[in-house]
C-alpha cells in the first residue's frame, strides 16, 4: 500500500490523480512509491527525511536542492550512487543510505567497449523550462533541427512548481496564467514540431574544445552532441547560507520545498520557518499555506523585502509574520531541525545579542536568491561554439521575462542559422527588458471616495511588471496610463458612461490577489466585499465569521462570510464574499487563515553548541577551518581545497565556491585579491565507465 501520511491529498489548485504502485525498498523495508517519483519523494512521502550520514563526521544527511545540484541526497540503488531527487523509483529497487564511501563496482572481466556515438544537430537546448521550451518553439516554427535536453523526468523547469498566477504582460508572457498551466502549453507547442527532439533525464555534463557537448542521455548512455549552436537555458541553483546547523536534515533549498509540495505532492514538513524575503520566498510561503503546512515566519535581513510587495503582503495577511532586519542565527536539532533561533541583526547584517528568539519548526527553508547555471555557455564561448543563454542561466528573473527572453533566442539563433526569423522588432528589447525589471516605486495606498454602486479597488501601489487587471476589464475601466506596464493600474470610470457591473473578473485575475470588489448597491452601509481565495473551498462557508485584514495585515475585525463561490471560469480561484461595515469595507485586502498561535516563539533561545557552520556540505569543512586559512593569508582557493578538502565534493564546488567568496569578504579580502580555483572539465557527475564508453554491463 502507498504510504499516505505524508502525501497531499487535496489542493485547491493541483489535481490529485491515483497512479500505480511501484515498491521498493529502503534498508530492506518496504516502501512503495507512486509512478514516476523520485527516490527522495518516495521516500519523504513515507517520513524519511534522513538519507545517510557523511562518512567524515557522521552527521545526519538530507536533500538540500532536490536539483540535481548539491549531491546531498546521495543514496544507493540497486547498488550504485544516485542522487535521489534525480533518479526515478523503479519496481524492485534496493535503496541504501550512502553510510561510509560507496564501494566501486566489482567487475568479473575487462569491460567491452564501444565507440561513443556523436550527433549533429543544428541546434542543442540544454534545459526545458520557460526559456529552453519558448525557444524551442520559435525553432520549431521553422523547421530548424533542435534537440532539447533536460536532467529531470519532466519538462517545464520551475513552471511546473508554480501554482500561482504569473505576472508580466497578457500579450506576451501568459500573464494571470498559473506556471503549471503556461507548462503545460509550452510543452504541447514545442511536442507538435517534428523538427524538435526532447530527451528527458538526460544531462549535460561539460563542453569540450572541440565544440562537443558532452550529455548523459537518460543517466545511462553518453554521447557526443555536435551542434552548430548551443542554447544553454539550465535555469538557476539555489544560494546557500552559513549558519549553525545549516546542513541539518530539515534545511533546505526553497526550490526544493516547492518540487516536493506541488511536482509530487508529498507534504514534507507541518511546520516551516522562511529565510529570504525575495518572491521565491514569499511564493515558498503561500504555496505551503494551500498545502496546508503551518509557516512559523519569515526573516530578511535587509529592512525591506526584495521581492513584490503584493505577495509579501498577501503572506502577512494570511497570518505570517515577517521580520525584516532579522537573520537566522542556528537551525538546532540533533538529527534534523527541531527549532530554529533568529536575531536581529545591525547595518553590518550582524545578530544582535539579546535579541535572540526560537521557534519550534521541522523545517527551515533557504531562499536567500539564486545563482545562474552557466557554466556550459562560458565554457562554450571560451572555445569558441556559437552559444546563446537565456532565462535565468542569463541573468536571474521572473520566469514571466525568461518565457520572453527564451522566445528572442529562439529567434537571433533562427537568424544566426540564416533563418527568416522575421522581425524582432526593437521595442521587444524593451518589453524584455520591463519583465526583468525589479521592483520599483511604492506609494501609499488610497481608497475610492465613491461609496456608491459596486466598484473594484485596487491594493497594488507598488510599480511591477503587470497588467492582467487591465485586459481583464470587459468595460476598459482599468487601465495604465502610459504603454509601460510597470505603472499603477487605476479604476477610471466616465460618470457619464457605464460603469463597473461588478463582473468580478479583475478580482479573479490579479496575480498578487490584490483587487476586491465593494458592492454598495444592496446596502451601502453594509455593503458586500468579494476577495479572491484559493484555498480549499471547504475550508470556509458562508456563516462563517473571519478576520478580514487591510492590505499590510492590519486587522480590521470579524466579519460575516455570505457567499463562496467557485466557478470554472475563475480557474480555481474561489471568490468569498463578505458583508462589513462601510467604515473598513474598502480597506478589506484578503482574509487570515493562519491562527497567531502558529507563530508564538518557545519559552527561551535555544543556543546550538556545536561548531557546524558548514561551507563545503560535501567535504563537511567548516567556515573557521576557511576563515583560519584566510587569516594566515590564503587568497587561492585551490590552497584552500588542498589543505581542506573545501570543493572536492561531489557537486563540484557548484556549493560552496559562492560562500567560499563570501567568507573572504567577510574577512575584508577583495575579490579582486581572490584566486579562483580551477574547475573540473564535467560540471556533473558520471560513472567513469559510462563516460569511457563502456557498454552498460560494464560500467
Ligand atoms: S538534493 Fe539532490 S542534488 Fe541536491
Ligand atoms: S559543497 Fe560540494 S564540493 Fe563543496
Amino acid at each position: 500500500m502507498i504510504v499516505t501520511e505524508f502525501r497531499i491529498k487535496e489542493h485547491p489548485i493541483l489535481a490529485v490523480e491515483a497512479k500505480g504502485a511501484v515498491p521498493f525498498t529502503w534498508k530492506g523495508r518496504a516502501f512503495e512509491a507512486v509512478a514516476g517519483e523520485t527516490i527522495a519523494s518516495a521516500l519523504f512521502a513515507g517520513g524519511v527525511r534522513v538519507f545517510g550520514h557523511h562518512p567524515k563526521d557522521g552527521a545526519a544527511q538530507g536533500m538540500f536542492c532536490a536539483n540535481g545540484q548539491c549531491a546531498q541526497c546521495l543514496v544507493l540503488a540497486d547498488g550504485s550512487p544516485v542522487k535521489s531527487c534525480m533518479e526515478l523509483v523503479r519496481p524492485g529497487m534496493k535503496v541504501e543510505p550512502v553510510d561510509a564511501l560507496p564501494e566501486l563496482p566489482k567487475l568479473g572481466e575487462a569491460p567491452r567497449m564501444k565507440d561513443i556515438e556523436e550527433i549533429a544537430v543544428q541546434v542543442l537546448i540544454v534545459g526545458g523550462g520557460p526559456a529552453g521550451l519558448s525557444a524551442a518553439v520559435e525553432l520549431g516554427k521553422r523547421g530548424i533541427e533542435t534537440l532539447l535536453i533536460d536532467d529531470k523526468h519532466r519538462l517545464g523547469g520551475k513552471l511546473v512548481l508554480q501554482t500561482h498566477r504569473f505576472f508580466g504582460s497578457q500579450d506576451t508572457v501568459y500573464a494571470g496564467t498559473r506556471g503549471i498551466d503556461i507548462a503545460t502549453k509550452l510543452e504541447a507547442e514545442v511536442r507538435s514540431f517534428p523538427s524538435v527532439r526532447i530527451r528527458l533525464q538526460s544531462a549535460a555534463l561539460a563542453v569540450f574544445s572541440d565544440q562537443k557537448v558532452g550529455v548523459l542521455v537518460e543517466g545511462r548512455r553518453y554521447v557526443l552532441v555536435r551542434p552548430e549552436v548551443l542554447l544553454v537555458a539550465s535555469g538557476a541553483r539555489e544560494k546557500n547560507l552559513a549558519f549553525a546547523g545549516n546542513t541539518l536534515p530539515g534545511v533546505y533549498g526553497a526550490g526544493a520545498f516547492q518540487t516536493l509540495v506541488n511536482r509530487d505532492l508529498v507534504r514534507p514538513t507541518e511546520k516551516l520557518f522562511i529565510v529570504g524575503g525575495g518572491n521565491v520566498g514569499l511564493i515558498a510561503g503561500y504555496h505551503a499555506l494551500q498545502a496546508g503546512i503551518a509557516v512559523v515566519g519569515l526573516v530578511e535581513a535587509m529592512p525591506e523585502c526584495g521581492g513584490y510587495k503584493v505577495h509579501k503582503d498577501k503572506l502577512a495577511r494570511f497570518g505570517v509574520p515577517i521580520w525584516t532586519r532579522h537573520t537566522v542565527v542556528s537551525a538546532n536539532g540533533r538529527e534534523s531541525v527541531e527549532s530554529v533561533t533568529i536575531a536581529r541583526v545591525n547595518e553590518r547584517f550582524e545578530p544582535q545579542p539579546g535579541t535572540e528568539r526560537s521557534f519550534g519548526c521541522d523545517t527551515v527553508l533557504i531562499a536567500v536568491g539564486l545563482d545562474p547555471v552557466n557554466e556550459f555557455f562560458l565554457k562554450a564561448r571560451e572555445f569558441g561554439l556559437p552559444a546563446f543563454a537565456a532565462g535565468d542561466a542569463e541573468e536571474i528573473t521572473e520566469a514571466s521575462a525568461a518565457i520572453f527572453s527564451g522566445k528572442i533566442k529562439g529567434l537571433e539563433i533562427a537568424r544566426h542559422l540564416g533563418r527568416d526569423a522575421g522581425d524582432i522588432a526593437p521595442d521587444w528589447y524593451r518589453t524584455a527588458e520591463i519583465l526583468k525589471s525589479k521592483p520599483g516605486k511604492t506609494v501609499p495606498e488610497t481608497y475610492p471616495a465613491d461609496e456608491t454602486g459596486v466598484h473594484p479597488v485596487l491594493h497594488c501601489v507598488q510599480e511591477i511588471p503587470c497588467d492582467p487587471c487591465t485586459t481583464s476589464c470587459p468595460r476598459g475601466l482599468i487601465k495604465i496610463d502610459s504603454d509601460d506596464i510597470r505603472d499603477l493600474p487605476v479604476f477610471d470610470c466616465d460618470p457619464a458612461g457605464q460603469g463597473c457591473s461588478g463582473c468580478e473578473k479583475c478580482v479573479t485575475i490579479c496575480p498578487g490577489l490584490a483587487v476586491t470588489l465593494v458592492d454598495y448597491r444592496k446596502d451601502a452601509e453594509r455593503p458586500t466585499v468579494t476577495i479572491p481565495y484559493e484555498f480549499l473551498k471547504e475550508g470556509i462557508r458562508p456563516g462563517d465569521r473571519v478576520c478580514v485584514m487591510d492590505t499590510e495585515a492590519a486587522p480590521l475585525g470579524e466579519v460575516e462570510v455570505v457567499q463562496v463561490k467557485l466557478i470554472k471560469a475563475n480557474d480555481r480561484t474561489v471568490l468569498v464574499k463578505v458583508r462589513a461595515p462601510r467604515a473598513v469595507a474598502k480597506k478589506i485586502a484578503g482574509i487570515r487563515v493562519q491562527e497567531k498561535e502558529a507563530s508564538l516563539p518557545l519559552e527561551s533561545w535555544v543556543r546550538r553548541m556545536e561548531d557546524d557552520t558548514i561551507i563545503c556540505r560535501c567535504e563537511r569543512v567548516t567556515a573557521g577551518e576557511i576563515r583560519a586559512l584566510i587569516r594566515e593569508g590564503s587568497r587561492d582557493i585551490s590552497e584552500i581545497k588542498a589543505v581542506t578538502r573545501a570543493c572536492m565534493g561531489s557537486c563540484g564546488a557548484k556549493t560552496c565556491t559562492p560562500l567560499i567568496r563570501r567568507l573572504f569578504r567577510e574577512e575584508g579580502v577583495p575579490d579582486s585579491e581572490v584566486v579562483d580555483q580551477l574547475m573540473r572539465p564535467l560540471f556533473m557527475e558520471v560513472p567513469f565507465g559510462v563516460f569511457a564508453g563502456a557498454d552498460e554491463e560494464g560500467t
